[in-house]
């Protein structure tokens, strides 16, 4: 009986010390030997064990636990009382940290070698078959929650779950550690989606449905796109129309009309929508939701030419806007990242507010669109100052002045990419190379007061000109300011624009003009000369000594044009 147990105890005492010597050191350095001195023991009771260092190492794996993740699981799959797809996120997640915990590096040993031992084969297949099952198991779960789809094998998926993890353990020493760990989970996360199903189970609904507007920004990829119907398809949303357009260089904007269930609400929509985009709009759509969009957009541009007025509603929908005002030229918010300004008419703005997300430039252009439409009914009552006016140049070639439009700006950037260094620093007063894109839209209009652009008649934008209060809050005192392209200045362009925003800073009742002017700057000095109101030099102490500040009383002009007007 004694000696029963001392036999034991040495095989403990061999199969520890061996269990030792092949994780720290590795099958190729262990030997009999090694292990019967780490023991304390005869090499001869090491043979009784294992008369091979295979064989030692077949002892050693059959005994050993499964690691913690492993276990994971195998607890998972025997008790799913959690999420399957939470428990393989973590798996990932503590798989990608520490290989080690899926596969024991003696378990790994044993892998590698078991196509060259029948006997150790059979011990490392037993093992696998207990992960196998598990992992299927799990995989089992996932597709009951539709996550899997029915053209995926189980045995496909099972395998790939438990490949994964002995890969990562295998190579992990070898390979430049330089993945983020956050990457790593989103691959995983991203895998595991593509093999969800495309249609999910379970998703027939007959109830009782609600129109919803979404708008939503996403990458410019299909699989972005994918992503987005899938987890519509989740909430057994109907699409009715979509629309996509590209936003930036890797955004798109996706427009949707969608049926959606009557109890799922405008928040849940967005956030899951949250899980697969940048950033989404989502509100209640209308009765005029049955139709596609563009039947929508088409019939929207029929109400307009029956009501003219009615544009700043249409402008609010184009641009799912939260709210829409019209205000007086001179007063209300400038255009921000939720405000959107349009210069309506030379007198009225459409502001347009959206709380929930910023407008993006696709809704600028729309809005742009509009604004034509409306320009086109209003007939130009040409050089009378309505929405703007024809010109004809010295030279005789027609230009055109009008209101800028949100779509202007890349023209006007354009613009001024192609002036001179001298012209835009005697617009500006700074050596300004590289123009800010956000500058540029508030030069290109979206303010308090006009923005007018000049443009030939193929559409170049030649020259701008704003008028806007000179503080924040000014309703007296407006600035004027403007430029035109080197190669179109001496030919009277810059006396029309002047002319123009004189008028409209008069329409706007303001009471005084003031040009901020470098005082070697003899043209602009000249045309200010030249347009027949009385300026006066007013001395401003906050001003560089180089920048003259002239003011002019508005009401009582006798302004001259330079330009002739058809
Ligand atoms: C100032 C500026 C807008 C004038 O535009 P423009 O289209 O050249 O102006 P016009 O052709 O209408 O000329 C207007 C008047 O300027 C005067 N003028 C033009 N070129 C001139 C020159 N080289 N020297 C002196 N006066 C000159 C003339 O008096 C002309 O009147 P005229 O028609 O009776 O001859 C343009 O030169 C410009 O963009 N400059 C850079 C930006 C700038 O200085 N902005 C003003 C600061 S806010």
């Amino acid at each position: 009986m004694a000696d029963r147990r001392d036999v034991e105890q040495r095989r403990e005492r061999i199969l520890a010390a061996a269990a030792e010597l092949l994780e720290t050191r590795g099958i190729a350095n262990v030997s009999r030997r090694s292990v019967a001195e780490a023991a304390e023991v005869t090499i001869r009771s090491v043979s009784s064990v294992g008369s091979h260092r295979v064989d030692l190492l077949r002892e050693v794996v059959s005994g050993l636990p499964f690691p913690p993740t492993s276990q994971r699981i195998q607890q998972q799959a025997a008790d799913a009382a959690d999420n399957p797809m939470s428990t393989i996120l973590t798996v990932a997640r503590d798989a990608f940290g520490a290989p080690a915990s899926v596969w024991d590096v003696r378990e790994l040993q044993a892998v590698v070698l078991a196509p060259f031992d029948d006997a150790l084969a059979e011990t490392v297949r037993e093992r696998i078959m207990l992960r196998w099952e598990a992992a299927a198991a799990v995989v089992g779960q996932l597709r009951s929650a539709g996550a899997v789809d029915a053209d995926i094998d189980d045995d496909a998926a099972t395998l790939h779950l438990l490949a994964v993890g002995a890969g990562l353990a295998l190579l992990e020493p070898l390979v430049p550690h330089s993945t983020e760990a956050a990457a790593w989970l989103s691959l995983v996360s991203r895998h595991l989606e593509s093999l969800a199903a495309v249609d999910p189970p379970g998703l027939a609904y007959d109830g009782p449905r609600i129109p919803w507007r979404v708008r939503v920004l996403a990458s410019a990829s299909p699989g972005a796109t994918a992503r987005v119907l899938r987890v519509l398809a989740l909430m057994r949303a109907d699409v009715r129309s979509m629309l996509s357009h590209t936003h930036a260089q890797d955004q798109q904007l996706l427009d949707l009309v969608l049926d959606v269930p009557a109890n799922i609400t405008g928040s849940a929509i967005e956030s899951a929508l949250a899980s697969v985009s940048r950033r989404s709009i989502v509100m209640r759509g209308s009765g005029d939701d049955a139709q596609d969009l563009f039947t929508q957009v088409l019939d929207g541009a029929t109400d307009l030419v029956a009501n003219p007025d009615s544009a700043p509603a249409a402008a609010a929908a184009l641009a799912l806007a939260d709210s829409w005002r019209v205000l007086p030229a001179s007063s209300g918010p400038d255009s921000s990242a939720e405000v959107m300004r349009l210069q309506w008419t030379p007198d009225l703005h459409v502001v347009l507010t959206r709380k929930a997300a910023p407008f993006v430039d696709v809704e600028r252009q729309r809005a742009s669109a509009l604004l034509r439409l409306v320009d086109a009914l209003a007939n130009k009552p040409e050089g009378t100052g309505g929405f703007g006016w024809r010109i004809t140049l010295k030279d005789g070639i027609p230009i055109d002045i009008r209101l800028a439009r949100p779509a202007d700006a890349d023209a006007v950037a354009a613009m001024h990419e192609r002036c001179s260094d001298d012209a835009r620093y005697q617009r500006y007063f700074a050596p300004v190379s590289a123009w800010r894109e956000d500058q540029l839209r508030r030069l290109a209009g979206g303010h308090r007061g006009a923005t007018l652009v000049a443009q030939t008649l193929d559409g170049e934008i030649v020259g701008l000109g704003n008028v806007f209060p000179e503080r924040p809050d000014s309703t007296e005192s407006a600035e004027l300011a403007l430029i035109v392209e080197d190669s179109w200045q001496g030919w009277g362009l810059g006396a029309s624009l002047m002319q123009r925003l004189i008028e409209l800073a008069e329409r706007m009742e303001f009471e005084n003009l003031v040009a901020l002017v470098l005082a070697t700057n003899v043209k602009m000095m000249a045309l200010l000369e030249n347009t027949g109101i009385d300026w006066r030099r007013d001395a401003d102490p906050e001003l560089p000594a180089t920048v003259v500040r002239l003011v002019a009383q508005l009401g009582s002009a006798q302004i001259r044009d330079n330009a002739q007007v058809s």
